[in-house]
């Protein structure tokens, strides 16, 4: 008996191949790894800023999530002109966050949870309270401590003019001069940064076994890594050329900021104070000091670095291990710029056989669920304000979900921005005298900056200061809608950005997805039978078909796909086919 009318023909995947499966490798390979900033994680003392025995105490929820990993940013001894990135002892904790005693008692709890520890290190600059600058301001000009910095006459007769013409990356000149100590008036000194962050010199050998000493210290304690702070800006070019380039971390900023409101990127990492050849050679140093120590630790670069090619050689065999991938932060909400990166990433670092490494949010950008809630949905602004084009809050978080599900689906490592697994947005009404940005003051008011992204996370919604700290203290006010984040609003619910995260850790890791492969899916049709267009991403990883709609709609699982993890609702036709609707994600396992 032959039927009447034929079932429409299932669509038919085909696929093709970008990067392939790797054997299991060290930890760091495919390791989702959480960025704990520890003012704003948890506060056990009550002051209102968060602190080492915060985190230890709240590790459990690391564990339950599924990390592998917890990134710290600096808790060391620190005046906090930037919020702990102007070091004043590489060698002790600051009394803010507690103890060393206390960084003892966290890195045995992480271990004993079976969570890994890096740690930040900011071989940049120190701060201007550091005993190195110290004796550098007072010395004479000439003297080695002066050369441990990059001190520099001025130009002009009076030598009263900076000696080049850089700007600093949170807005005005790079250069501050010095009183000396007969006081008349003296040298320069420069500092990519702000002015309590002056930088070193690091073709001084002295700088260079002080550093290695502090990898030492902190390896001997037991941390398996360092994510390293302006990994290319360390080495400047000789003779600190004039350069006629913004001093921004990535083109396409405003003088001097981490962002750009276009999204647009360029050569921004060309100047004269990025990227130079010298670096790498400190790298392979430090590679070398790690190798010492069991339990493979790692190196992760803070380098604004393009093209991917450029990036790529500092995670090349014997140099670092991971560098963040800020392309792929950095891309508009667009499936083929999306698609565009990740077959620049995987090809890049394929080349040098590294992982990709994943990013969406951190401390410094604008947190993604509101960059996408934008109108130029993923654009930057380095901060928003109460007076500035609010993000819609809703379609923030539906595509910032839809993002991290697209992420955490890719082969290689991920990093997670604390609050990120709450679906957090930014603050975007905070009061500008709260503000404490440096890049605030330094811009004079023209760029917000990043406070927005650093308020203290609501753990508890019942209670004062939403369970930060014991005695509802927080260091900035938080914004009355984290209460519907808070975790303990979202921990056992359903659908909740936490759970969502929860169950995408679990897959991801029984899929093996993180060091899966990567082979583009066509063939996908809508509902109505016809081709689905360029709007929606496509990929099989291992035997996980992972699709993401950036705009269009109604994209059609094959049949042969069963839904594992989505990223909000998904619908199912009367013939039982699954419907992905825009702005969604889905992981379907490949059932043959
Ligand atoms: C890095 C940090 C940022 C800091 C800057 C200067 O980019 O992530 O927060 O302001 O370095 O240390």
């Amino acid at each position: 008996m032959t039927s009447l009318a034929r079932p429409p023909a299932p669509s038919t995947l085909t696929t093709s191949p970008l990067h392939a499966a790797s054997p299991a490798g060290p930890w760091w390979r495919d390791a989702v790894i959480y960025q704990v900033y520890p003012r704003s994680f948890a506060d056990a003392d009550g002051d209102g800023i968060g602190d080492l025995p915060g985190i230890t105490a709240r590790l459990d929820h690391l564990a339950e999530l599924g990390v592998d990993a917890v990134w710290l940013s600096p808790f060391y001894r620190s005046p906090q002109r930037d919020a702990g990135y102007d070091v004043a002892d590489y060698r002790d904790v600051d009394p803010l966050f507690g103890t060393l005693a206390d960084a003892d008692a966290l890195l045995a709890r992480a271990h004993a949870l079976g969570l890994r520890v890096i740690v930040d290190l900011v071989p940049n600059h120190t701060s201007s309270e550091h005993p190195w600058f110290r004796a550098a301001r007072t010395a004479a000009p000439g003297s080695p401590e002066r050369g441990r910095y990059l001190f520099r006459d001025g130009r002009g007769p009076a030598g009263d003019e900076p000696p080049n013409n850089w700007t600093s990356v949170f807005g005005g000149s790079a250069w501050t001069r010095v009183t000396e100590p007969d006081g008349t008036p003296g040298q320069w000194y420069l500092h990519l940064f702000d002015p309590s962050q002056p930088d070193l010199d690091w073709s001084n050998p002295e700088v260079r076994a002080e550093f290695e000493d502090v990898l030492r210290f902190w390896l001997d304690r037991g941390v398996d890594g360092f994510r390293v702070d302006v990994a290319h800006g360390m080495v400047k070019a000789p003779g600190l050329p004039d350069w006629h380039g913004t001093t921004a971390m990535i083109d396409g900023g405003h003088d001097g900021t981490f962002g750009s409101e276009d999204g647009a990127t360029g050569a921004g990492s060309a100047g004269p104070m990025w990227d130079q050849e010298p670096l790498h050679e400190i790298y392979r140093a430090w590679n070398g000091v790690l190798a010492q120590y069991a339990g493979d630790r790692a190196l992760v670069a803070e380098a604004w670095v393009e093209p991917m090619s450029r990036l790529a050689r500092y995670v090349r065999p014997g140099e670092m291990h991971q560098a963040f991938n800020f392309a792929f932060l950095t891309t508009l909400w667009s499936a083929p710029d999306l698609r565009a990166v990740i077959v620049e990433s995987l090809e890049a670092n394929d080349e040098v056989g590294a992982p990709t490494t994943w990013v969406l949010s951190n401390h410094d950008v604008v947190r993604h669920t509101s960059r996408l809630g934008l109108e130029v949905p993923g654009s930057r602004p380095n901060g928003i304000g109460a007076t500035d084009p609010q993000p819609d809050e809703e379609v923030g978080l539906r595509r910032g979900r839809a993002a991290s599900l697209l992420m955490l689906g890719l082969p290689g490592s991920a990093y997670v921005y604390q609050g990120e697994e709450l679906g957090l947005p930014e603050h975007t009404t905070l009061a500008d005298e709260e503000r404490q940005d440096p890049a605030w003051w330094r811009s004079e008011h023209t760029e917000r900056g990043r406070d927005g992204c650093r308020v203290p996370l609501p753990w508890a919604a019942a209670e004062a200061g939403y369970g930060f700290s014991p005695t509802g203290a927080t260091w900035l006010t938080q914004p009355d809608s984290f209460a519907r984040y808070a975790a303990d609003v979202q921990r056992g619910v359903p659908g909740s950005t936490y759970e969502l995260y929860r169950t995408a850790l679990r897959v991801r890791r029984e899929q093996g997805l993180g060091t899966g492969s990567l082979a583009w899916a066509d063939g996908l049709r809508t509902e109505a039978g016809r081709a689905v267009g360029e709007d929606v991403l496509a990929f099989v990883n291992r035997d996980v078909l992972v699709v993401a709609t950036v705009g269009e709609a109604d994209v059609v699982l094959p049949p042969q796909a069963v839904p594992l993890v989505t990223s909000g609702p998904t619908r199912t036709t009367a013939d039982g086919r699954v419907v992905v609707p825009a702005d969604t994600t889905v992981w379907a396992l490949l059932t043959d």
